[in-house]
């Protein structure tokens, strides 16, 4: 039997040519932003449940990123992974201008000047207790005030030492105006805020506290106490206006893959640039699935991309873009 049917739309899916016309997303390699570990001494060591990403020796992540760059990546975000003996309470390590986080910076953009860095405002990487910020006198919240003092001179240090991009990820009220108005006096107006403005307080980012050894261990102060919901998609647009209001150039959703929502709710509440950060346990999910043979390891993590484009994303955070550079560069 035939129908009569006039519309049709299957005729639009006929060959791989008419669904390359009418493709509405694409996860371009520019809009990919490729997050790396750099960590004293020339060892690189790998990162548990996260195959593939290492903790690397400064030499070895600037020859990583010349061959991205060649390959066509624009921007990384390097995290900095230090050794237990120099955190502190205060995260003091963060404001060393020879620490390795500046030291790295400088030698990146020496060494592949056109190649954005991206470097994350927070002083998790840094403190004893793995919190984004300093905890007040009774230890039992972190002091938003006195964190926010200390991240404007960490974001110049970070700028100074050629961060193309500062992102504060702490979640702290006000430090993006903070921030901002802390870099202009500073003569570096220039150097866009990338906001981590809605920063879920997630089980997704437990393969990475491990690669920054930051996990908050027995403390019992949660991230929940400057983190957003996860629940809570008005608190999201609310985080964003405000960092939009105080000077953020651009937003980010953190994780993405599991609040498409928000980014597509944001993307529509602003104008701003809008980015979303696939985070480590996102990753981890993908790879654990493919290991065991349960999911086709290419396919779903392009699809994982791809839905963060389709939701509203420009630009994506994500582990999997070194190796997604490379296998473009092999097909063409
Ligand atoms: C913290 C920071 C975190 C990530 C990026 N910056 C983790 C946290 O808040 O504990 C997570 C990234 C990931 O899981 O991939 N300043």
């Amino acid at each position: 039997m035939s129908l009569d049917l006039l519309v049709r739309p299957r005729r639009l899916r006929g060959s791989t040519a008419l669904r390359a016309l009418v493709c509405e997303s694409r996860v371009e390699t520019d809009a990919l932003i490729y997050p790396l570990f750099v960590q004293e001494g020339e060892d690189d060591t790998p990162v548990g449940a996260m195959p593939g990403v290492l903790r690397r020796s400064l030499r070895s992540l600037l020859q990583e990123c010349r061959e991205v760059r060649a390959l066509g990546l624009r921007a990384v975000a390097v995290f900095p992974c230090i050794s237990p003996e120099k955190k502190d309470a205060t995260g003091s390590a963060a404001l060393d201008p020879e620490g390795l986080l500046p030291r790295t910076l400088r030698a990146l953009k020496e060494a592949v000047p056109d190649l954005a860095v991206i470097a994350d405002v927070a002083l998790d990487p840094y403190t004893s207790h793995g919190h984004d910020g300093i905890l007040d006198a009774s230890g039992q919240d972190v002091a938003n005030d006195a964190t926010v003092d200390l991240l404007i001179q960490q974001a110049l240090l970070e700028a100074e030492a050629g961060a193309d991009v500062v992102a504060p990820s702490d979640m702290m009220d006000g430090r993006v105006g903070a921030i901002r108005r802390g870099l202009d006096a500073a003569g570096v107006s220039h150097v866009p805020i990338l906001s981590y403005a809605a920063k879920f307080a997630s089980a997704f980012y437990g393969p990475f506290r491990e690669a920054v050894g930051s996990k908050t261990g027995h403390n019992a102060l949660s991230k929940a106490t400057y983190q957003l919901d996860p629940a809570n998609t008005h608190e999201a647009l609310r985080e964003c206006r405000l960092d939009e209001t105080e000077g953020a150039d651009i937003l980010m959703i953190k994780p993405a893959g599991p609040y498409l929502d928000v980014i597509r709710a944001v993307t529509e509440h602003t104008s701003l640039p809008v980015a979303a950060y696939q985070v480590s346990g996102e990753y981890a999910q993908i790879h654990a699935a493919a290991r065991l043979g349960w999911l086709d390891y290419r396919r779903t993590r392009d699809e994982s991309l791809l839905a963060i484009r389709r939701a509203g994303a420009r630009m994506i955070f994500s582990y999997f873009a070194g190796e997604i550079a490379r296998e473009r560069a092999r097909k063409t």
